[in-house]
Formats: structure tokens, sequence, C-alpha cells
């Protein structure tokens, strides 16, 4: 590549440069543009690959917000899915938490490790009237004795009310006559070695897995491997873990008993529990991160589980960011204020704007080993490309609010489709347990503050649509700035100041829009 001179050094300035003049003035995103530099890179070759901890990496720097109306196991699988990161919020029953843990790391995952199966003695009209009751998508199931082992295999084409006063015995593929392989078989690559199997067996579509004593340990479908392997070549793959599962974090608060006493206890078992789920990561999701609670929470959990990698906040001083590191966090949310929703620097009179806040905290977390992730107020990709020249990843909870995979009905109002977005500090999200999160005891006072609104969003379609759009966006900024990967951005990022009238010439002016666009 040719050497690239800055750009006019006087006006477009390095971040150590920019935001030393700025002194005391806090700027956010549409306080800033970017100045263009010399490219050889085509947006579409870019790569967003970021790293959060060690054993922690997505293909794709974004990750939804943990809260209740943005992320439950389908936000967080469609995340995965796209290569970025869902924080299923904690809102809700602890042990549900886990189930929503659990659908996330069950999704797709090659091996099926606990697949339906069917006892030889059963009929097949009971098999029919399971099918029908868990309308299950799929009708082939193992057939196994009491104890485990492999009898046979009762096929689709078998599972029909024709048959329903036949025995499974009688109606299914003997096991003689059923591939299987043996588990140990399968490395390294288990995934490979189901797949040139069913390029070997023209037909078969299932291929069993069995331990010694012919115990059935799983089974993989031709299509899960099919889309596994497709996975592989794609520019942004699913973030998955070593055993092909999608990754999944979750959020837990610095929770209380009754004498507002930290609950070590309860939150050790619970984080436990995620983590026997298959949990990837666990965020100590707060409004103040720089704090005695906080700060225990993490070394509890870190003291639990040394490897496990934990997202605290949030914060966004240098110091707040010194804290969570020493405590054991290895990436820091940074954002106070800046959301959407949020209404804490109106009602608590505090926050810094996030372009400065990431700045402060970016010099912080570096001089720490730790990463950063830019918190709220994103509500464009231009803004993702800003965050992205200071910090690791973005979290966004309005842009997702309005897609399909969000928790919660779509309602019709005045001919618009709607769905409800509220903050974590709304009174209605307090009230279902998220009081912690802002420093109050559920149930405790009835009085307490919120900072945060309940809102709508207009529905937006899939998080695939949405994504789309944002990467495109994120991919253009960074062939603008000749940045091939994150590293080469931030290296590379020149800012400059912009007036209102500057503001107003970056969007659409002058002309009646047909069709909005450029919003994402
Ligand atoms: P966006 O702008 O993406 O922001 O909608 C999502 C982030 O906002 C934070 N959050 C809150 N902040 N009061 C606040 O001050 C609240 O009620 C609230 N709820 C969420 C949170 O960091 C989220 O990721």
């Amino acid at each position: 590549m040719a050497v690239a001179h800055d750009p006019e050094p006087r006006h477009y300035m390095a971040a150590d440069d920019f935001f030393h003049v700025q002194g005391t003035l806090a700027l956010t995103y549409d306080d800033v543009t970017l100045a263009t530099r010399y490219s050889e890179v085509l947006p579409r070759d870019t790569v967003l690959d970021t790293s959060l901890a060690e054993g922690l990496s997505l293909n794709l720097p974004i990750l939804s917000a943990d809260m209740d109306t943005v992320t439950e196991s389908g936000m967080a699988i469609a995340m995965a899915l796209n290569g970025g990161l869902g924080l299923i919020h904690y809102n809700m029953p602890e042990k549900q938490q886990i189930k929503e843990v659990d659908r996330v790391k069950n999704h797709v995952h090659g091996l099926i490790q606990d697949p339906i199966t069917v006892p030889p003695g059963q009929m097949v009209g009971d098999v029919v009237r399971m099918m029908e009751e868990h309308k299950f998508a799929f009708s082939t199931f193992p057939v196994v004795e009491e104890g485990g082992r492999l009898a046979g295999l009762l096929s689709g084409s078998v599972v029909r009310p024709r048959y329903a006063h036949r025995k499974v015995s009688e109606a299914m593929i003997a096991r003689d006559q059923v591939h299987a392989i043996h588990e140990k078989d399968l490395d390294p690559d288990p995934i490979a070695v189901a797949d040139k199997f069913f390029t070997d067996h023209p037909g078969i579509n299932k291929l069993l897995v069995v331990g010694d004593d012919d115990q059935l340990r799983g089974l993989f479908t031709m299509s899960d491997v099919e889309r596994i392997t497709m996975e592989k070549k794609a520019q942004f793959r699913p973030a998955r873990d070593s055993q092909f599962r999608l990754l999944c974090g979750a959020a837990v608060s610095a929770t209380r008993n009754a004498f507002g006493e930290l609950d070590r206890d309860r939150i050790r078992d619970h984080v436990d529990a995620l983590v026997e789920r298959g949990l990837d990561v666990v965020a100590v999701s707060t409004a103040h991160g720089h704090t005695k609670g906080v700060g225990e929470t993490i070394r509890v959990i870190r003291e639990a589980h040394p490897s496990l990698p934990i997202i605290a906040g949030n914060v966004t001083s240098a110091e707040g960011v010194e804290f969570l590191a020493d405590c054991g966090a290895n990436a820091i949310k940074v954002g106070q204020g800046p959301g959407s929703i949020c209404t804490t620097r109106v009602v608590a009179g505090v926050g810094i704007p996030q372009l400065t806040a990431l700045y402060v905290t970016s010099r912080a977390a570096r001089d720490a080993g730790v990463s950063i992730i830019a918190d709220g107020g994103i509500t464009k990709s231009g803004d993702i490309v800003k965050a992205l020249t200071l910090a690791d990843a973005v979290i966004c909870g309005g842009l997702f609010a309005g897609c399909a995979e969000a928790p919660g009905q779509i309602m019709e109002i005045g001919g618009k489709l709607y769905k409800q977005y509220r903050g974590m500090g709304s009174h209605a999200a307090m009230e279902a347990g998220s009081a912690a999160r802002y420093g109050h005891i559920k149930g405790g006072n009835s009085k307490i503050a919120a900072e945060g609104v309940e809102a709508l969003k207009e529905v937006s379609g899939s998080v695939d649509q949405t994504l789309t759009q944002l990467i495109g966006g994120i991919q253009s900024g960074m062939g603008y700035l000749g940045s091939a990967n994150l590293a080469a951005l931030r290296q590379r990022a020149r800012y400059i100041r912009i007036s209102p009238a500057g503001q107003r010439e970056a969007g659409a002016h002058d002309v009646i829009e047909m069709k909005a666009g450029g919003n994402n």
C-alpha cells in the first residue's frame, strides 16, 4: 500500500490531538465527522472481526442490549447467526434465564445431543400424537431401549395414522440396517466426518452416533451439517464456540438480599448454572459500574470462574475502567445516559456524551489490557463507524427493538405497526425486576425516580435485514478510511467537529424525500 500522509493534520486530527484540544467540551457522534483517507480497500473486502476477551471473539462487533424489550433467546440466536452476540436480560426469574441460554446454546450445533427418542414397545399411534402435540418439525426418531441402547430407527415414512396399531419395533428399521458411527471416530472435526458420511451415502439424511455398548449419544442431520459447512465459507460467519454452538451472553446484576447486602451465594450459584449450560460471557450490567457492589460481584464471579469472559459496566471515566479491570472484568461497557430511552442525564444530572466518554475510557482500557464496548446512543451505521474508531464493539438497543426477533407483541396504532421498547430504568421495567441495576431494591421504595422511558419502536423487519444495512454502512466507512480491519480503522481515524449547518448538510436536505433512506 502507498504511504498515506496525514490529511491536513491541523484540521483533521488523530484522536489524542483532537480530544486534547476539545478540553472540557464533551462531544457525541453527531458533533463529529471522520476525514476520508487514501484507500486501496474495497468495502466488501473489509473484515469486522473483534476480540473482547481471551476466548471471546466475534465476527461482527455488534451486541444486542440486555434489555427486556430487546434480547431473549430469539434475538440472541439471530445475533450470533450473524457473527455478533446477544446479551440475555435479567428481568426474568433466574430459572427462565437459564432456559433462554439453553435455547441459544442448543440451537443448531451439528450434533444433537438429546434427540427425541421412542421406545420399541410404544405404538406408532402414540408417536403420531406426540408429534402433533409438540408440533415437531421432524418425524424420524431413533428407537432406544430402556438403558439407552440403540434398537433401530423409526422413519418418518411410517409415522402415519395408517400404522397406528403397530408397535414401533415392528415398523422400525432394525439396528443392523441403521447407519451409526462411534463417537470416538468423530475427532478431530465432527462436522467434516458427518459431511463426508452424507456424501458417501446418498439418500441417507440422519447419522446416529453411539458410544461403547451401542448407547445412543446423539445424531447429525444432513440439513444442519450443510448449513454449518456453508457458514464456514460465509464472510460473516456465525459466532460459535469450539463445539459449534452459537455464542451466548447473559446479564446479571449486583443482586442484594432483603437486608441490602450483596447476595454472593445467589450470584455465584446462578452464574455456575449459566456456565454449566454453556454460557460464553457474563455481563455485570448496572447503570453505575464504578461501585463497591459491582466490583465485589465481579470478584465473586472471577473467583468461581477464572477464565470466564466478564463484561462489566457502565462507566464513562478512566478511573471506572481501571477499577473494573482490577476487579477482574475483561470488557467494559461505556455509556451513561446516551441511550434512546434513557433519562439519566435529565433525572440525575450525570453522564458524559458518548464520543468523549469513549475516548477517555479507550486510553485507560489500552493501559489496563481490557476492551471497551460503546453502549447506547447509536441510531445509524455512521455512529457505529465513529464508535469503532475508539471501541472494540458496540451495543444497540433501539436499533433492534422493532425487529421480529425482539420480545413482545406487535401492536397496530393508526395503521402503523409498533413494538414496545422501554428503558430498564423505567418504572415498569424496575417493577419487573431491574431495580438493582439502578441501585434500588425491587419493591423497596415505590417513590424511586425512573431513569428511563416506556416507548414504541416502529416494526423494522428481521435482525438479518437490519444488520445487512448496518454492516453495509460500516464497511463503507472503513473503505473511505482505507481500513481493511478494525485495528486499521482505529489507527487511521481523523476527526473534525461539525457545526449545526454541517449537520444539516449531512442528511438529505432541500428535497422532498419519497423513500426514507440512510437511517441505519
Ligand atoms: P439505545 O440508544 O441503543 O440504548 O436504545 C440502549 C442502552 O441504553 C441503556 N439503558 C438505559 N439507560 N435508563 C438509562 O439511563 C434506562 O432506563 C435504560 N435502559 C437501558 C443500556 O445501556 C442499553 O444498552
